[in-house]
């Protein structure tokens, strides 16, 4: 037996404080931190005390609540017990891409070659790749808000953002009109539907005309121009419910194709967001340009995951069924929480929502800015409303700010209801309705 040997203690050497332009690189110290984060801390402290929450803060799913499908589970199992547990080729295993291959035929009627496909680890380093592939540092990059972390790609790959604001009144969701006097000069589009933060999705005729806008750009530019880019996140084409249907642009205007890059994955439509299997469709010099920036940082999906996610995807009638069960319930949590917020409307409580259209997450307004708590206190601020309706009503919400939105139409925040029962919602129902009779 060897002696045991002293460990060198240099905690307090490596503990540095955060913050300083000499140490970190200029991106890394001016990058924010997810203000998600920043609730979702707040709330688990909270739980931890003891209190009852109704936690609609996080964009994820319990697995208690929504299970991933049996054949990814036990096919994930398997084939680790099969010692599939090497370096997978950095673009995705051949099965796994050609089963996305198979699905996208089958269910989006789109066929793309291999070389058009690239697998990653979740969604996110699609995403993160796409903006690298495609965006130099001054570039412009038009996305709406509020949307899901934009900002930060932008922010991360130093091109110049070019926020636009949406409102309710187009369901949150930007139109031509508003998209068009900025695409000169611009670089790429970022959209994505249905939305998060607010569970819209495009009509056919919305989506086609921002195509139109681009093609038109695009040959205005011409062969020697830069082209304009859209990148297309449909992590959550799977969830659309009461008559929503999804719509992408390559089948809309074919020509897209060049021009479109898709961000997809597991993570939502099979409630499997720890799995981490994604993966991005689009023009082949884009996919092989990211597969060189990824294949370097490594972000492979998990071998074992990649065989099982082929599997799955090969497995039309398992899509299907689970779907449908997904479907059902998501929707379920989201009508319970729309019908709740209408009926407060409806006895002249300062609320409002936007009817559900797909994703997990439901648009609601809480306008309680000048209002009085039962302490005496003022509520002044969109997150002293969101402290307040954590407080009063232990309900867990985030406000569109977190996702980039001025305050132009203030209130509105995201609620997610993947990491909820229907329990969890009805008991907080109730609360709510008491904590706004309260108000002064
Ligand atoms: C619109 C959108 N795109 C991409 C992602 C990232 O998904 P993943 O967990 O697969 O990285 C999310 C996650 O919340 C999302 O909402």
């Amino acid at each position: 037996m060897s002696e045991p040997t002293t460990s060198l203690d240099v905690r307090a050497i490596a503990k540095v404080p955060g913050g300083n332009r000499i140490r970190l690189s200029n991106i890394a110290i001016d990058l924010k931190g997810s203000e998600i984060l920043r609730i979702a801390g707040e709330i688990r402290a909270m739980v931890a005390a003891g209190e009852s929450v109704c936690n609609l803060t996080v964009g994820d799913f319990d697995p208690r609540q929504f299970r991933i499908p049996e054949l990814l589970e036990e096919g994930t199992i398997e084939a680790l017990r099969k010692g599939e547990t090497n370096y997978p080729p950095s673009s995705g295993l051949p099965a796994l891409r050609e089963a996305i291959q198979t699905y996208y035929e089958r269910d989006l009627g789109i066929a793309y070659d291999l070389d058009s496909i690239v697998v990653t680890a979740g969604s996110r380093p699609g995403v993160y790749g796409a903006y690298r592939a495609i965006v130099s540092r001054g570039e412009r990059v038009i996305y709406p808000v509020p949307s899901w972390n934009n900002n930060y790609y932008t922010d991360m790959v130093e091109g110049v953002g070019v926020p636009i604001e949406t409102t309710v009144s187009d369901a949150f969701l930007p139109t031509r009109q508003l998209l068009e006097p900025y695409v000169r000069g611009a670089r790429m589009i970022a959209l994505n539907s249905p939305l998060n933060p607010c569970g819209t999705a495009f009509t056919a005729e919305a989506l086609g005309s921002i195509c139109d806008m681009i093609l038109e750009e695009n040959d205005r530019r011409g062969a020697a121009g830069r082209p304009l880019f859209l990148l297309y996140d449909q992590v959550y084409w799977k969830l659309t419910f009461g008559g929503t249907e999804h719509f992408n642009p390559v089948t809309l205007r074919p020509e897209m194709a060049r021009y479109t890059v898709f961000i997809d994955g597991l993570s939502k439509a099979f409630a499997a967001t720890g799995v981490r299997v994604g993966w991005v469709a689009g023009p082949t010099d884009v996919i092989g340009a990211m597969n060189n920036f990824l294949g370097h940082v490594g972000t492979w999906a998990p071998r074992a995951e990649q065989v099982a996610a082929a599997s799955l995807l090969r497995s039309p009638d398992e899509i299907v069924t689970y779907g449908v069960e997904l479907c059902r319930k998501v929707q379920l949590r989201l009508d319970a929480l729309y019908q709740a917020v209408m009926d407060l409307k409806a006895s002249g409580h300062p609320v409002d929502a936007v009817s559900p259209m797909g994703a997990i997450y439901l648009s609601a307004r809480f306008n309680l800015e000048g209002k009085r708590a039962r302490d005496g206190s003022q509520i002044r601020t969109v997150d002293d409303v969101r402290g307040w309706l954590l407080r009063e009503a232990g309900l867990g919400v985030v406000p569109f700010g977190a996702f980039g939105a001025s305050s132009g139409e203030s209130g509105w925040f995201r609620l997610s209801v993947g990491a909820v029962s229907m329990a969890d919602i009805e008991q907080a129902i109730p609360r709510l309705r008491r904590g706004l009779d309260s108000l002064g």
